[in-house]
C-alpha cells in the first residue's frame, strides 16, 4: 500500500510539470520562446513577430489561449508568431528586459528597413527591433489586422507598364512582377518579398492597370525578347481575374513565367530556386526556416547547419 502511494507520488511529482507546462508546446504555428531562441527568432530575421507574454494561471491568458492559436493560424507564414511563458524561471529575465507588466501582453517587434541597394552590415540589423505594446481588443480581427499593419514592405508598386523600362535600367538582380488580379497588395506577395529581400526585387502592377505596349516602345530595342513577350500576353491580361508571375531576368533579356496551379507561396519558392539557382533567406527552403522548424517543434535538437 505504501509503496503505492509512493509510486503514485514520484509519478505524479515528476510527470505533472512536465506535461502542459506552456499553453502552446502542442500548437504547430506558435512558438513556445526560451532565453536560447528568443534573440535569434524575434531579431535576426527581417520579418515581423508578435509575442503573447503570459503565465499559465491568469484568467485573461486562458481566455486569449484560443484566440491566439486562431490569429497565428492566420498569420503563418506572413508573420511569427511567438510566445514567452513568464511563470518559468528561466524565462523571468526576457520578461524582465522585454518590460512586461502585466499579463498578457502582445508585443509586436518589428524589424528595422533595409537598404538593399547597399551591402548588408549584419551588426546593424542586430537587436534593434522596434517593439510595441498592442494597446487594442483581444479579438481575432484587431490583433490580425494589428499585426499585419506591422509587416515591412519591399514589394514596389509600378502604375503603369512602361514603367519596367525604367526598373530594367537600374536592376542589378532579376525582377519579380505579380500582374494582380486584386489591387491590393497581399501579405503572402509582401512575405515573398522578406524571403528574397537582396536577392530578387518584388513588384506589383494590378491587372486594371495593365495597358498594351506601342511598337516604339523603348523595350523593343532594350529588351526585345521581354517586349515581344509583353506585347503578346498583356492584352489578355489588362482587366484579367488571373494573377500572373513573371521573373525577368534583363540583363539577358530573358523571362520565366510561372506555371504552378496556384499561387502558393512554397511552389513559388521552389519555382525561383530551380530558374535561378538562388536560394531565399528566410521562407520555405532557406536554412532559417529549418531553424525555426525546429523551434517550433519544442525539439532542442542540434542541427546541422545551426548558424544563419
Ligand atoms: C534581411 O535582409 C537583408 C537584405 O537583403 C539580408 O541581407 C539579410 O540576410 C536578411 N536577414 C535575414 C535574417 O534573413
Amino acid at each position: 500500500m505504501w509503496t503505492f502511494k509512493i509510486l503514485i507520488l514520484l509519478c505524479f511529482g515528476s510527470l505533472a510539470p512536465a506535461l502542459a507546462q506552456n499553453f502552446y508546446d502542442e500548437d504547430p504555428h506558435i512558438m513556445e520562446l526560451t532565453p536560447k531562441s528568443f534573440e535569434k527568432v524575434i531579431h535576426r530575421t527581417n520579418y515581423t513577430t508578435i509575442v503573447e507574454f503570459y503565465a499559465p494561471w491568469c484568467g485573461y491568458c486562458q481566455q486569449l489561449k484560443k484566440t491566439m492559436k486562431k490569429a497565428a493560424r492566420n498569420l503563418e507564414g506572413v508573420l511569427q508568431v511567438a510566445a514567452v511563458n513568464c511563470d518559468l524561471a528561466k524565462n523571468k529575465q526576457i520578461c524582465a528586459q522585454n518590460k512586461v507588466q502585466g499579463f498578457p501582453t502582445l508585443m509586436v517587434y518589428r524589424p528595422p528597413k533595409v537598404d538593399v541597394s547597399k551591402p548588408f552590415d549584419r551588426r546593424i540589423n542586430l537587436d534593434n527591433h522596434a517593439s510595441e505594446i498592442y494597446k487594442g481588443e483581444r479579438k481575432l480581427a484587431p490583433i490580425v489586422d494589428f499585426a499585419l499593419s506591422r509587416m515591412k514592405n519591399y514589394v514596389k508598386r509600378l502604375l503603369n507598364i512602361n514603367k519596367l523600362n525604367a526598373v530594367f535600367d537600374k536592376a542589378s538582380r532579376p525582377s519579380v512582377v505579380l500582374f494582380s488580379k486584386k489591387d491590393k497588395l497581399s501579405p503572402v506577395y509582401k512575405s515573398i518579398a522578406l524571403d528574397w529581400l537582396g536577392v530578387l526585387d518584388c513588384f506589383i502592377i494590378p491587372n486594371r492597370k495593365v495597358q498594351s505596349l506601342n511598337d516604339d516602345d523603348n523595350l523593343a530595342k532594350t529588351h526585345p525578347k521581354i517586349f515581344t513577350f509583353l506585347q503578346k500576353t498583356m492584352p489578355d491580361q489588362k482587366g484579367s481575374e488571373e494573377s500572373l508571375l513573371v521573373v525577368f531576368d534583363s540583363k539577358n533579356d530573358e523571362y520565366h513565367v510561372f506555371e504552378g496551379k496556384s499561387l502558393v507561396k512554397e511552389q513559388i519558392a521552389e519555382f525561383l530556386t530551380k530558374k535561378f539557382d538562388l536560394i531565399p533567406n528566410e521562407g520555405p527552403g532557406s536554412r532559417r526556416q529549418y531553424f525555426l522548424d525546429s523551434v517550433k517543434n519544442g525539439k532542442n535538437r542540434k542541427l546541422k547547419h545551426d548558424e544563419l
